[in-house]
């Protein structure tokens, strides 16, 4: 039989620093302030609190029970800990869906990634500082891009020559393993993502009001904006959705990366605690940190309603256009735009590393692939998409894959793993299971939340998401004619990527019955 021994954490911090890694990322810094902004600021935060504790906190203690427990089977990925869970052929399919949505997910955020390393570089050599207008700075995204015939750049050739160094490093983290890769990159890269953020906020909050003929435009400005509660949206469901749907991603949860990290515990390591502290410390650098920079710093310059017009204009315009502007504008601009395009490297490098684990954990654990034939493996399937991306970006391929996937992909995802752990497992073995080791209590409010509440809130959201949301895409609503066989590319994609990852579990599942190796066999 082949049993290897398995790969663990290196230490408790190094845990909690690659979980915080894994949840910290774009979604802080770059997803955050641009739905908030969207949806009306102050409106926004009554339904993302809400959500957090509803949905956030008890997701998160669902994941790492149900990673910690597949781990004692051998399993750190979602097939077969979902097999773990219930013994129905299907579990293993649902479970897949898991590793669909990382690697989809993956193909995006690994090339948004890649431009934050470039413009890191373009802000230390000053690249974009003879710009001052918006338009102008978005001709330089969108040449960098190669979606302007014109401007700073020819053709793609510098964006995939970062896209390429991205994507390898990544890689290469992969290969290196679990404590001595993605562990070893979180201890340098995290603290580095505080103190650059730290830097940050400390200079947004000495900006004041930078045009004294202008006060209305003030960074205080910006925080009323968001802090101030708007209990007129509430009413509001696409707000609701927003919210719901930032917790997910931001969390990142609903995809199967919490739980190939939780499976390379032992079974009397604690969970409880070190759920908590992932959650808390991703909240902390979201509606702390993340909060204070790009919105309020944009309305200094812009005020309030530009602002919102800005983030309304597209994604990446508040990280990548208005912030570039700023730094042009003040004081030590080029260290500043260093310092905040690399923080969102950093950021971004330990949540796509967390993507490609699952992928990878699967083809070790599943056909006993050495960890470079698995990351090789993942590398050449995930490039093919990665490429898509790059050469139809234009053609709202993004978008697509970044709805199915990165939306509505992780609420399906999170309410089955929450209906197979909290009734087909059961709530109170799931219980017993997530305060095994536990360093804390988790007051018993948590269990009915998680029975009852979560699910109930899911199956809302879910089909409020299907109604509101899924339709209208499905139907194309809304997108440019031209774009049409590009969206339909983006649906043969992500089809193609999941039928393959469901022939290899079908695939890994006939090897096991093969040698006889059950799946429920305790490791
Ligand atoms: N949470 C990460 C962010 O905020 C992205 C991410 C990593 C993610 N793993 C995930 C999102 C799993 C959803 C599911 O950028």
């Amino acid at each position: 039989m082949d049993i290897q021994e398995r790969e663990r954490w290196g230490t408790r911090i190094g845990l909690i620093l690659a979980a915080a890694g894994n949840a910290v990322g774009l979604g802080n810094f770059l997803r955050f302030p641009v739905q908030a902004a969207q949806n009306g600021g102050g409106a926004f935060m009554i339904p993302y609190f809400i959500a957090f504790l509803l949905l956030g906190i008890p997701l998160m203690w669902i994941e790492w029970t149900i990673g910690r427990h597949g781990g004692k089977y051998g399993h750190s990925s979602a097939p077969g800990m979902f097999q773990v869970l219930w013994g129905h052929p299907v579990a293993k399919y649902l479970g897949a869906l898991g590793l669909f949505i990382s690697l989809t997910v993956m193909m995006y955020y690994t090339y948004v990634e890649s431009w934050t390393l470039a413009y890191s570089v373009f802000s230390a050599l000053g690249y974009y500082f003879d710009i001052s207008d918006f338009a102008g700075m978005r001709r330089f995204l969108e040449s960098y891009q190669g979606l302007a015939s014109e401007g700073h750049f020819q053709g793609i050739g510098t964006a995939y020559l970062f896209l390429l160094l991205t994507f390898s490093v990544n890689l290469y983290v992969l290969y290196r393993g679990i404590s001595r890769g993605i562990e070893a990159l979180a201890k340098i890269a995290m603290p580095m993502l505080f103190l650059f953020a730290i830097v940050l906020v400390v200079r947004v909050f000495t900006l004041g009001t930078p045009d004294p003929t202008q006060p209305e435009k003030s960074v205080w400005s910006g925080f009323a904006f968001l802090w101030n509660p708007d209990l007129s949206a509430l009413s509001d469901a696409k707000v609701w959705l927003a919210a719901a749907g930032q917790i997910f991603f931001t969390l990142s949860v609903g995809m199967g990366t919490l739980h190939a990290y939780a499976s390379y515990l032992r079974e009397n390591d604690d969970i409880a605690l070190s759920g908590l502290a992932t959650a808390t410390t991703n909240e902390f650098v979201e509606v702390i940190l993340g909060a204070s920079i790009a919105i309020p710093i944009a309305v200094a310059f812009f005020g309030v309603q530009e602002t919102q017009e800005i983030a309304q204009g597209g994604a990446f315009n508040l990280g990548f256009v208005s912030m570039p502007i700023i730094f042009t504008k003040i004081p030590l601009g080029q260290l500043l735009g260093t310092l905040w395009f690399a923080l969102l490297f950093f950021a971004g490098i330990t949540s796509s590393v967390a993507m490609g684990q699952p992928v990878v954990a699967f083809l070790q654990d599943e056909f006993k692939l050495s960890r470079a034939q698995a990351v090789g493996l993942l590398g050449i399937f995930a490039f093919i998409g990665i490429n898509c991306v790059v050469f139809f970006l234009g053609h709202g391929f993004l978008d697509e894959l970044d709805f199915w996937a990165g939306t509505f992909g992780l609420a399906a995802f999170a309410l089955i793993e929450t209906i197979l752990l909290c009734w087909v497992f059961g709530i109170d073995r799931a219980w017993e299971e997530l305060n095994q080791g536990a360093d804390i209590r988790i007051p018993a409010f948590f269990k009915f939340v998680m029975k009852y509440i979560t699910p109930l809130y899911l199956i809302v959201i879910f089909t409020a998401w299907t109604i509101q949301d899924a339709i209208p895409t499905l139907g194309l609503e809304g997108v440019k004619p031209e774009d049409v066989p590009y969206r339909w590319g983006a649906r043969l994609l992500m089809l193609f990527t999941f039928t393959a990852v469901a022939v290899m579990v079908a695939l890994a599942w006939r090897r096991r019955r093969r040698n006889g190796l059950e799946t429920f066999e305790r490791r």
